[in-house]
């Protein structure tokens, strides 16, 4: 399947599916790899990849639409990419409502995505755009899957005080009380209305990223551990060792966008070298 490929000068790279408008691939200035992509994925037409950045709209999780919605199993337009003022590379790609979009969610819309390369930086900006004469509700997002050497030295800083909602539980919200939120099981959780910056570290050795996010409400923490691992056919048993999600968006409550109007949300990782921030 086709695929766009920044190559920065520092060394860094992205890899971007037309296929979801969907990374795959981020290595930093220094050649590490820093997403996860299932040795398992299918790449294919009719299913999302497992692994990198799949894109969430209209819909989060389970719902009358495919999970996690549409765009994810869409395939969008490149529409170029050039050098920034700032030195990044930017790429552009877009996705516009159709025949097949408009018969299962009957709404006109444009989206366009910007990833934004730079020395150890990625910026996604998501744009939504209402091109119809009445309004619709939403939920978007980015289901980042980070690379972890090994999961039970990568941890999550920045979610204590919050409240939560255990996908896997009680659906009653939780205050999470953990300074460092770590891995030994199966993990589900949206952070409604989660702080703009987190920290994600991966050990003494890992490198380690700050997760910024702008007009981007909620986090989401996911990872399927031993069982669920097993019962999915695009993943390894054992990979549930080597990613954690860390997912930025409008994913707990809908949002209501008017016609003509725009809704515009982004998220921007930083690499940190192995070690600091600890
Ligand atoms: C997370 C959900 O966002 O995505 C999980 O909270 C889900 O419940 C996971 O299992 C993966 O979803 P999918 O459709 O990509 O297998």
């Amino acid at each position: 399947m086709p695929y766009v490929e920044l190559r920065h000068s520092s060394g860094a790279r992205l890899e971007v599916y037309l296929h979801g408008a969907h990374v795959t691939s981020w290595k930093n200035s220094g050649g590490r790899e820093m997403f996860f992509v299932s040795k398992k994925s299918f790449f294919r037409p009719d299913t999302p990849i497992r692994g990198g950045i799949p894109v969430i709209f209209p819909q989060f999780g389970d719902g009358p639409l495919p999970k996690h919605g549409f765009a994810r199993i869409s395939e969008w337009t490149f529409l170029g990419a050039e050098s920034a003022a700032d030195g990044c590379l930017e790429a552009k790609f877009e996705l516009r409502h159709s025949q097949e979009s408009i018969k299962i969610w009957p709404h006109q819309f444009r989206l366009e995505l910007v990833f934004r390369l730079g020395i150890d930086v990625l910026e996604i900006v998501f744009s939504v755009h209402n091109a119809g004469l009445s309004e619709f509700t939403f939920k978007n997002g980015l289901h980042t899957y980070f690379a972890a050497g090994d999961i039970t030295g990568t941890n999550l800083e920045g979610l204590d005080g919050c409240k939560f909602i255990d996908f896997l539980s009680d659906p009653r919200p939780c205050l999470e009380t953990r300074k460092n939120i770590d891995f030994a099981c199966e993990t589900d959780r949206v952070y409604p209305m989660a702080p703009d910056r987190l920290l994600l570290r991966h050990g003494a050795e890992g490198d380690a990223v700050i997760i910024e996010k702008q007009d981007m409400r909620d986090v989401v923490v996911w990872n399927p551990w031993i069982e669920k691992s097993m019962r999915m056919d695009d993943f390894g048993d054992d990979e549930y060792k080597n990613m954690v999600c860390v997912e930025t968006g409008n994913l707990h409550e809908n949002l209501t966008l008017l016609p003509g109007k725009t809704h515009i949300s982004s998220s921007r990782f930083l690499k940190i070298a192995a070690g600091r921030g600890q």
